[in-house]
């Protein structure tokens, strides 16, 4: 019997040829949410699938001399492959370059129309290419995208318009009725203060100047912008709007997408406007989860330090590498990875705390009882303790779950996993194996912790299934024999008298000092093999006068203080040090660098440019750096501060 429906969708992914462990998190995690609800008695639909219109991808394909398609289709087959390394159980994959999908877009854009909410005008404004997404003069800063600070091209052409700006009360009261609609909740007051407070325009949604997306129905010149085609994947995969009766009446309003926080405005502001223009219901939730950063900045194909989630998983498990993911960061916060805190992780709670303690159990059973799971005959201390934590961690770990905390969902279960190898060490079952009279002891203390096993692994099905399958092999169990989500409220499910399987470590102890050689060696030796790329001719601006030159003051500056922007991700807010002035000037270099790594560095700065306020604090002056794929470098001058750079 169902508890209802529950449908669950993760962004539709670029088609990037090497997806990192980055976007391997959003997946993983919204198969473990999938799993985990399938097992609790839902009827799951979980959706993903991949983003392949737009300028960014065409401009990519003409890169390699190649159509579109073409390029893609490759590289889509091997998201499909990653996906099926990593097991995730997804029920449907869309393309969007699938013909149901692109009829279906069409529909949606002419109903918008015919309804008004489409008219056609001409946009002036910036584009970034990188991101996708359209911003006003007052949004660009130094000619940067404020999300990603990558350049952004000056757009003039004939477009058709979405009316944004008539949805904005309606978002807002949304957001104020519906305090459950957005999570973690410090993302909604960001959309609040600074999307919503300010009011929407009118937003850009078809382009002429490029031909790789869907074409708009009613003037074939304009494709859709990719955005409004990439959004309408979660109605258009379930029907709408050609079939509204089978799974779109079922699963519609999703009950959760899962999404990035650098696309959270996307989908709390744009989507949920369109539902509206459309009058069909808004999704209950959208959770903007963190980025897991390397240490210098966003992990990225461009800056060359990518972890790929296949070599990971070769080399220690998938299970161990999704464990990893949705134990070491908590789901709303950004985190660090470095291939040691990944190790570590292994090691503690799967090598130690679960390996261990299912090698030592079974070991004993083979030792003592003949490999044979004894009946419990006496209870003695600690067993109730024990018993009770067993059965009390599917109720906690619901709860986390229902939050998509699944940190602490995981340490729910490690709570019980640590508990019964103390276990171990409180009964001592080697001091009662010493004497016959403690038979039926022992016997009970082998049951329990062979029971507490049952159901921890039937807790971990969710985030690792393939090790909750070893675990039973381990236990001589099969389906059916206390291995159902029930069965984890109750103790004493695991039927005695059947006999365990002593099999190879579930996680091998690794040897941290050595891996982490090896892991270098192994990506130093990659290097080598990856053609380099051909080095393109520079394009270079047209020439300037000594006397255009001379009108910049350029300057030393000594960065005293350096802090990040309360109100923006991609901004520091630095205090420099120019000869007797001290200035306040905001960059946007937040993804490249820490704000203690600045602090001392004498910097190059153009110190007349007119000042402006960006997300309301003052910037007077540009810091200059280099950049050469996605990697960003300081322009320093060992000079006094004030000096003047010619
Ligand atoms: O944004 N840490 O696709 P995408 C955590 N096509 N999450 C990360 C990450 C990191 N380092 N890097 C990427 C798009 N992600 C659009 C979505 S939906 C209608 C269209 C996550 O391939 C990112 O936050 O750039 C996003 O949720 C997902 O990977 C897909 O990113
Ligand atoms: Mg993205």
């Amino acid at each position: 019997m169902s508890k209802g429906t529950y449908y669950i969708t993760t962004p539709i992914y670029y088609p990037s040829s090497k997806l990192h462990i980055g976007h391997t998190y959003t997946t993983v995690a919204a198969d473990a949410m999938a799993r985990f609800k399938r097992a609790t008695g839902y009827d799951v639909k979980f959706l993903t699938g991949t983003d392949e219109h737009g300028q960014k991808l065409q401009r990519a394909a003409e890169e390699k001399g190649l159509k579109p398609k073409e390029y893609i289709d490759d590289i889509v087959e091997g998201i499909k492959k990653l996906w099926e390394t990593m097991e995730i159980s997804y029920d449907i994959f869309i393309r969007t370059t699938d013909d149901y999908h692109k009829r279906r877009v069409q529909e949606i854009f002419k109903k918008l129309y015919e309804k008004g909410d489409i008219y056609k005008g001409e946009y002036e404004g910036w584009y970034c290419t990188p991101c996708e997404a359209f911003w006003t003069e007052t949004q660009v800063t130094e000619g940067k995208c404020p999300d990603c600070g990558r350049p952004v091209e000056l757009t003039k052409e004939e477009s058709y318009f979405f009316r944004l700006s008539k949805y904005q009360d309606a978002l807002l009261k949304h957001f104020e009725e519906n305090p459950e609609f957005l999570e973690p909740a410090s993302r909604k007051n960001e959309m609040i203060n600074n999307f919503l407070k300010p009011g929407l325009e009118d937003l850009c949604i078809s382009r002429t100047s490029f031909n790789w997306g869907i074409p708009v129905p009613i003037d074939e010149k304009h494709v859709i912008y990719v955005w409004l085609d990439a959004l309408s994947n979660y109605i258009t995969a379930l029907g709408y709007p050609e079939e509204q009766e089978g799974d779109y009446q079922k699963y519609w309003p999703a009950d959760v997408h899962l999404v990035g926080k650098e696309i959270v405005r996307f989908h709390t502001i744009i989507w949920p406007a369109m539902l509206m223009a459309l009058e069909i219901p808004l999704p209950k939730k959208v959770f903007g989860h963190g980025w897991i950063l390397l240490e210098g900045g966003k992990m990225s194909k461009s800056k060359g330090n990518v972890v790929d989630p296949v070599v990971l998983s070769e080399r220690y498990g998938v299970d161990a590498l999704k464990y990893f993911l949705l134990r070491e960061y908590s789901f709303g916060q950004d985190g660090i990875f470095t291939n040691e805190v990944l190790l570590n992780r292994i090691n503690s709670d799967l090598a130690n705390d679960l390996g261990n303690l299912v090698s030592r159990t079974v070991a004993m059973i083979d030792k003592y009882n003949g490999g044979i799971i004894p009946e419990p005959k006496v209870d003695g201390a600690f067993d109730e303790d024990l018993k009770n934590i067993a059965i009390s961690v599917s109720t906690k770990l619901e709860e986390k779950m229902n939050k998509l905390d699944f940190s602490n969902a995981l340490e729910e279960i490690w709570k019980l996993v640590r508990r019964t190898n103390k276990y171990i060490d409180e009964t001592a079952p080697w001091v009662l194996a010493k004497d016959d009279a403690n038979k039926n002891r022992l016997d009970t203390v082998l049951y329990n912790l062979a029971d507490c096993i049952r159901i921890i692994s039937v807790l971990i099905q969710p985030f690792m299934h393939s090790t909750t399958r070893k675990i039973w092999v381990q236990l001589g169990i099969d389906h059916g024999q206390g291995t159902e989500w029930n069965d984890t409220f109750h103790f004493g499910k695991l039927p005695a008298g059947v006999k365990v399987n002593k099999q190879e470590a579930l996680f091998p102890r690794i040897d941290i000092a050595k891996e982490l050689e090896a892991l270098v060696a192994a990506s130093g030796a990659k290097e080598e093999v990856q053609p380099k790329e051909e080095e393109k001719p520079l394009e270079i601006k047209p020439e300037i006068l000594y006397d255009d030159f001379a009108k910049l003051d350029l300057r030393v500056g000594e960065v005293l203080e350096c802090k990040k922007h309360p109100k923006a991700d991609k901004l520091l807010v630095l205090q420099v040090k120019l000869g007797s002035e001290t200035r306040q000037i905001v960059s946007g270099i937040a993804q490249h660098f820490k704000p203690e790594e600045l602090v001392g560095k004498k910097v190059v700065v153009v110190v007349n440019l007119k000042p402006v306020v960006l997300r309301g604090e003052e910037s007077r002056g540009m810091i200059l750096s280099a950049e050469a794929d996605g990697r960003l470098s300081l322009v320093t001058a060992d000079a006094e501060s004030g000096a003047e750079v010619r």
